[in-house]
Formats: structure tokens, C-alpha cells, sequence
């Protein structure tokens, strides 16, 4: 092992654990250790790292003195009291969004966090893509002026991770697709938008695919063939309006299954500006501002650089961690931004249940 390496524990060995560990050692660094209640799991992602170990369960990684980070990659109701754990036993933590699945959640860990040594970075990834970077620059030199409106859409056709497992048992997961997706959007339009005060929500929720009517099997779902006798007691589909502190108001659509053939719709983000608007696919390769030069209209293409696409989004959230980590810096994903997250989300559950616009919690 190199000097300024880290040895990083991947908790969980699912679907995003993988991405993780090959964006772990991409950046650099070793896959020390992994766990998972399926070992076979956890098999298969050692195969690829030949550094890591197999733990026999969570408490066994955590007790590994070699092992000074972990990434938590566990069903949403687990990431909350895992990262306490790990906290208290003195690891650095990159937690996976939704930081937990309530409020109460996220203050445990943050009182966690007051007695524990080690950092937690919150795995807002969205923030580390490339179109996210080119529209953060022109927005930070001026481009925009000051925003009025953001509106971001995450459409999926057959996007149900999971049907019939964890994700769509909400005491496991939370919620649906507003706690799935909308962390990254909700979190993006805040991060791009200067971090404003949320001040009110209404949102309206909606499920069509859980139980679809005859006919209709989903054989090609998310994440492996759906269960469709299984579990599904969360929503598909999310509209909603965020009105923030400084007049601006935010829209979040998203679904995590519809009819709508893929890509007809960017899942985009769009940014209304008094002196320019802007418009990026999150997984795409250019951001368009439109703006007014020499009393015109013009329209400027910001492509991202070369080498660059979503999946460096990954790299780049490991190599602001192992910094982090190895330089002792306080992550710039921070715990209390993603119980600000929560908050919103929570309002937003509210406002569904209450069928109008409710305050969000501070
Ligand atoms: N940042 C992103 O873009 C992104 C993408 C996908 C998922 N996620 C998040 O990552 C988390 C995991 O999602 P996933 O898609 O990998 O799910 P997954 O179901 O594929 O993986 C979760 C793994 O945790 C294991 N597990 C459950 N309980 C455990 C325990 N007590 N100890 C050890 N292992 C246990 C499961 O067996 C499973 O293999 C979720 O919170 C999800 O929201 C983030």
C-alpha cells in the first residue's frame, strides 16, 4: 500500500456498493474490508479487490483497527443506527443518501458525531458530476444573477429499484421514489442555488406501478426481475413546489415508473436567472446557458471535459473523501445539510397527507 492511501470498509455489498468500491480504488485507494448479510454478496465484491476482507457482519468490520473509513451502503432504515456505530468506533463515514428515513434519525447522528472523532460526508453525488461542476462555474461567475425559479425532473419508464424487496417496503425504506430520487434533486437545487432557506412545501404523491392492472408484468424493471406478489406500500411518482426564503420557488417531478418512452425528457435541472437561464441533463455531457451579450440573445454550450462522464461523478465523491480523510478537512457534504434534506422530504410527506402547503421543520 502506497503512502496517502486510505483502506476504506464498504458496508453493504448491493447494487451501489460495487459502484462504490470501483470508485474507491479508482481514486486511489484500497477496499480494505466489506460485509453483507449475503455473504455471497460480499463474495462476489471481494472477487474484484483482492485487498478486501469478508467480515462476518457489520460489528466485526467496525472492530478492525486497519480499517480507518467505511462506506455505508445499507438499506435506508439501517443508515442512521449503522453510522452511529460506526461513528463510535471511530471510523471516518461516507454515508449514503437519504441520510436516514426521519428528522429524530438524523439527530441521532449528529449527536453522534458531537463525542466521535471521525467525519461523515454525505454521499450527494449528484454534486460531483461533471454538467454539475460546469453549471456551479457559470452560476459562481455571475452568468445567472440572481435565481428566481429551479425546476428538476427525474423521469424513469421501468426505474422501480428493487420491486417487491426493501425499496418498496416503506418500514424499510422511508418512502418511494421521493425518498429515493429526491435526495439528490432536492439537494442539487439547494446546493446550486446557494443553500436557501426552505420555507414551505406541497407536494402530491402518487402510485400506479406497485400493483399494476392485469396485463402488465414489468419483466424488465430496475435492479434484477420485480417480485410482484412482493411488498410495495410507497409511492412511484412525486410533484412538488418548494417555496424558499428570497422569492424563489422550486419544482421537483419525478417518477420511478411511467409509460413515457426513456429520454424523450432529460432528467434535467433548470435554472431561472434575472440575467440568464440554464438547462443540464444530470448524466449528460452539456450545459446550455441562455443569456442576453451586445443587447442580443445567445445561447452558450458548455460541454465537460474530456474523460469525464457520470460515472466519474463516483471518483471524484472518493477522492474529495479519502482528502477529507487524510487531511483531517471537515467534507463540504455535510451531516447537517443532509438533515436539511430530511427535513424537506419530510415536509413534503406532510404536505401529500395534509393535501396542501405546510411548513418545514428548521
Ligand atoms: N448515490 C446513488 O446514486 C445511489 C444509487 C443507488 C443506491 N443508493 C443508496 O445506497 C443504499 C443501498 O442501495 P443499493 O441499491 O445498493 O441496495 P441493495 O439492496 O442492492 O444493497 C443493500 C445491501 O445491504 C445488505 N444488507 C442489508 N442489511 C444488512 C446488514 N444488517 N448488514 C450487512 N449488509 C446488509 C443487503 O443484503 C444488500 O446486499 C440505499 O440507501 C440507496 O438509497 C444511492
Amino acid at each position: 500500500m502506497s503512502e496517502g492511501q486510505v483502506r476504506i470498509g464498504v458496508i453493504g455489498a448491493g447494487g451501489i456498493a460495487a459502484v462504490h468500491a470501483a470508485a474507491i480504488a479508482e481514486a486511489g485507494n484500497v477496499v480494505a474490508g466489506t460485509c453483507d448479510v449475503h455473504r455471497e454478496r460480499a463474495e462476489v465484491l471481494a472477487a474484484g479487490h483482492p485487498n478486501a476482507v469478508i467480515f462476518d457482519d457489520v460489528e466485526a468490520l467496525l472492530a478492525d483497527d486497519s480499517i480507518p473509513a467505511v462506506v455505508v451502503a445499507l438499506p435506508n432504515c439501517l443508515h442512521s443506527s449503522i453510522a452511529v456505530q460506526a461513528l463510535k468506533a471511530g471510523k471516518d463515514v461516507l454515508l449514503e443518501k437519504p441520510m436516514a428515513t426521519s428528522i429524530e434519525e438524523c439527530d441521532a447522528v449528529l449527536a453522534a458525531m458531537e463525542d466521535a472523532p471521525g467525519l461523515l460526508q454525505l454521499g450527494f453525488v449528484c454534486r460531483h458530476a461533471a454538467t454539475t461542476r460546469s453549471a456551479m462555474e457559470a452560476i459562481e461567475s455571475g452568468r445567472l444573477g440572481r435565481i428566481y425559479r429551479a425546476d428538476a425532473t427525474m423521469y424513469r419508464r421501468r426505474g422501480i429499484p428493487g420491486l417487491g424487496g426493501w425499496f418498496t417496503t416503506r418500514s424499510m425504506s422511508g418512502g418511494g421514489v421521493l425518498i429515493d430520487l429526491g435526495p439528490h434533486l432536492v439537494d442539487l437545487l439547494l446546493h446550486l442555488c446557494g443553500r436557501p432557506k426552505v420555507e414551505s412545501a406541497d407536494c402530491s404523491i402518487t402510485s400506479h406501478f406497485g400493483h399494476p392492472p392485469s396485463g402488465y408484468r414489468f419483466t424488465d424493471m430496475w435492479a434484477g426481475p420485480p417480485v410482484m406478489d412482493g411488498p410495495f406500500d410507497v409511492e412511484d411518482g412525486a410533484t412538488a413546489l418548494l417555496r424558499c426564503e428570497g422569492d424563489l420557488d422550486m419544482t421537483l417531478n419525478m417518477c420511478w415508473a411511467s409509460h413515457l418512452p426513456e429520454k424523450v425528457l432529460p432528467d434535467g435541472v433548470t435554472l431561472f436567472g434575472e440575467k440568464g437561464a440554464m438547462h443540464f441533463d444530470i448524466w449528460g455531457d452539456t450545459v446550455i446557458v441562455g443569456t442576453e451579450l451586445d443587447d442580443a440573445s445567445v445561447d452558450i454550450r458548455r460541454p465537460i471535459k474530456d474523460g469525464e462522464n457520470w460515472n466519474t461523478a463516483f471518483r471524484r465523491q472518493h477522492e474529495m473523501f479519502s482528502h477529507n480523510v487524510g487531511t483531517r478537512t471537515a467534507p463540504t457534504s455535510t451531516a447537517a445539510q443532509g438533515r436539511e434534506v430530511q427535513c424537506v422530504l419530510d415536509a413534503l410527506y406532510r404536505s401529500n397527507e395534509a393535501r396542501g402547503s405546510v411548513e418545514v421543520a428548521g
